[in-house]
């Protein structure tokens, strides 16, 4: 897994003159987009956590990028003018931690290269491509072992005269390096005064053919890519190469279904494809890094990872919240369950499987709970534990807890929340909230895949459940915590694959924000609400309460009205709604969750008009 990337922009780009006079080369504009933006997507798209850029000529431009991608730092080369590409690598070298992904700023290229490289067994790797003509080659030999042994712009001298056409290999400027090769490049730069104006592919040749350290070259031969130096090269990457990257990559789009019922929510491409990775044994040290890494971003999302701590079971969220409610009620402790949905119904019923002493609190299921009545419960003193939804799923109502978990803590209870449809989709503080477990899942909020259950657990809570008797085998947090502290692995086979996605899901959580995302939900909660309003129809709970996570809207009365019709209506045209859950009331619901844009909101709004017009609503 490559986790940094360093891309090497501090050059003047004086051969474009005015156009790049005020301006870095990596900021001209294809399709309205900056190239070294599309190229920081393409990176964080391929699971890249941290970029590094290297700056020189209008160093502001990049620190406005980065102010715009938390993942990215930038590095000035004070020098930029005085020295070349690889002055400005080793400016940045003091941050490169491991692997890494190396480029150039002024490129477009296809995303399958980084795929390429990523994959590759080497470790190692410069992407070259078969003759472009681009009109500024720079050719890499390779010997017979396809390590790299020259590179230059003479392609006599660095290929032979009598090389075939058919041989040419020109560099990308893509390549994947380690820290180890990046020791080497800094050790023969430093060595002589005289290679301050060298380029780094000069000093990866070196170090290569001097037999320090392999690089091996990797060559694809109609790779779609081209690098801009000058108005010509722009002229033919606009013509000739951007139509074929977008051709290339449309290629791999997956059909796109926009899932509007409350998880499993609709995820982008690049979490589905972090499942298409290479085989691994849960138990390598490897794979237990990622699951730590995953474990400590979900805590840091809602808490601090000093007193909170993440622990992951393969399950989904009722999962989560079983191993929860058997795991965080003490032996002899009676629970209190708020009931006012489906979902706070299902708490009570597990705590009754595992025959836990309870009672319930029942609510209203569309009105705000009598906190009054709730709060004689807490202070009887009969309670070690209050269990509680934070968005009840069913409706989209929100429960209080910055109300209700504060007040529990004053009468000594431990709060168990389930967070399943609420975590990382509005911003919260578990610590300021009151509570003290949260349970949640991969595949809502976090827009992963579904398969990992996951509890966020006040340390100092959880290690008081050291010696309570289990109530579930798999299901038992402090067992699972303790071994994954130990071992770095846990007690039981995990979805592998699940995890990578969830690792590229965290990763776009954290490039989005969670509060921009609870900022588009509600976006598209608006244009919801407005057209339901306009259609005439009702919601179940008051705005005010709602989530903005999933409208219950109360279906038409007219008998010409069938949810089965309507959901084929919408999911024929790339949407897919949600019957209601209540018993008594009769609605429909609809969620946004996910990766869903306010555009296509826009558009099933349109669809439910269509329908609701066809049988005479509006
Ligand atoms: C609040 C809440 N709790 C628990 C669950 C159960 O999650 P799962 O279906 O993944 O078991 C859901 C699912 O929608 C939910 O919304």
């Amino acid at each position: 897994m490559i986790r940094q990337a360093v891309i090497l922009a501090g050059g003047l780009g004086s051969r474009f003159g005015g156009r790049t006079k005020e301006m870095p080369k990596g900021f001209i504009e294809i399709d309205g987009v900056p190239l070294v933006e599309r190229s920081v997507r393409k990176l964080i798209a391929a699971g890249v956590e941290e970029i590094i850029i290297g700056t020189g000529h209008c160093a502001s431009y990049y620190e406005e990028l980065a102010s715009r991608y938390p993942c990215i730092r930038t590095v000035r080369n004070g020098d930029y003018a005085a020295t070349s590409s690889m002055g400005t690598l080793a400016v940045c070298a003091p941050l490169v931690t491991g692997d890494f992904f190396l480029l150039e700023s002024d490129l477009i290229y296809d995303a399958a290269g980084l795929f390429v490289l990523a994959n590759d067994e080497r470790q190692n790797v410069i992407l070259a491509s078969g003759a472009t003509e681009s009109g500024d080659e720079v050719y890499l030999a390779s010997d017979g072992d396809g390590r790299l042994c020259a590179a230059g712009k003479d392609r006599d001298a660095v290929l032979g005269p009598a090389a075939a056409p058919s041989l040419t290999a020109e560099l990308v400027g893509i390549s994947k390096l380690s820290r180890a090769a990046l020791d080497k490049m800094l050790a023969y730069y430093a060595s002589d005064p005289s290679l301050q104006k060298i380029d780094y592919e000069n000093v990866l040749a070196h170090i290569s053919a001097a037999g320090e350290i392999p690089v091996c070259v990797r060559r694809i031969q109609y790779y779609a890519w081209a690098e801009m130096d000058d108005e010509a090269m722009l002229e033919r990457a606009l013509r000739q190469v951007w139509p074929r990257i977008q051709e290339n990559e449309s290629l791999h789009a997956v059909r796109r279904e926009v899932l509007l019922n409350p998880g499993p929510s609709t995820t982008s491409d690049s979490v589905k494809y972090a499942q298409v990775c290479s085989d691994i044994c849960p138990r390598e040290a490897e794979f237990g890094t990622l699951m730590g890494w995953c474990a400590d971003e979900l805590t840091r999302l809602v808490a601090d990872p000093g007193d909170y701590t993440t622990v992951l079971f393969g399950c989904s969220g009722t999962g989560a919240d079983e191993a929860m409610l058997a795991s965080c009620v003490p032996p002899d402790g009676r629970l209190l369950v708020v009931d006012n949905g489906s979902y706070g119904a299902r708490l009570a019923k597990i705590a009754s499987v595992y025959g836990i002493a309870m009672d319930v609190f029942k609510g209203s299921t569309y009105e705000p709970l009598d906190l009054a009545a709730l709060e004689e419960k807490m202070k009887s003193g009969k309670y070690a534990s209050l269990a509680i939804v934070y968005h009840e799923t069913t409706t989209g109502l929100l429960n209080p807890l910055e109300v209700i978990c504060p007040l529990a803590k004053k009468y000594g209870l431990i709060t168990l929340v389930d967070a399943v449809s609420a975590y990382a989709g509005m911003p919260m503080d578990l610590d300021k909230l009151g509570i003290d477990f949260a349970s949640a899942t991969s595949n809502k909020h976090i827009q992963g895949m579904a398969g990992i259950g996951f509890v966020v657990c006040r340390k100092s809570e959880l290690e008081k459940q050291k010696d309570w008797p289990m109530r579930s085998y798999y299901l038992n947090l402090y067992d699972q915590y303790y071994y994954f502290l130990e071992t770095g692995q846990t007690r039981f086979t995990p979805p592998v694959q699940t995890f990578y996605a969830l690792r590229q899901a965290i990763l776009e959580t954290r490039q989005e924000t969670v509060a921009r995302r609870f900022e588009r939900y509600s976006e598209c909660w608006k244009i919801l609400v407005a057209a339901i309003k306009e259609m005439g129809l009702k919601m179940l709970v008051k705005e005010e309460f709602q989530s903005h996570f999933i409208t219950a809207i109360l279906v038409p009365e007219t008998p010409r009205y069938s949810f089965c019709e309507m959901h084929d209506y919408a999911r024929a045209r790339g949407f897919t709604i949600y019957p209601g859950k209540l018993g008594n009331i009769d609605t429909f619901r609809i969620a946004n969750m996910g990766d869903i844009r306010p555009s296509e909101m826009e558009r099933f709004v349109g669809i439910l008009r269509e329908y609701m017009h066809s049988i005479g609503v509006c």
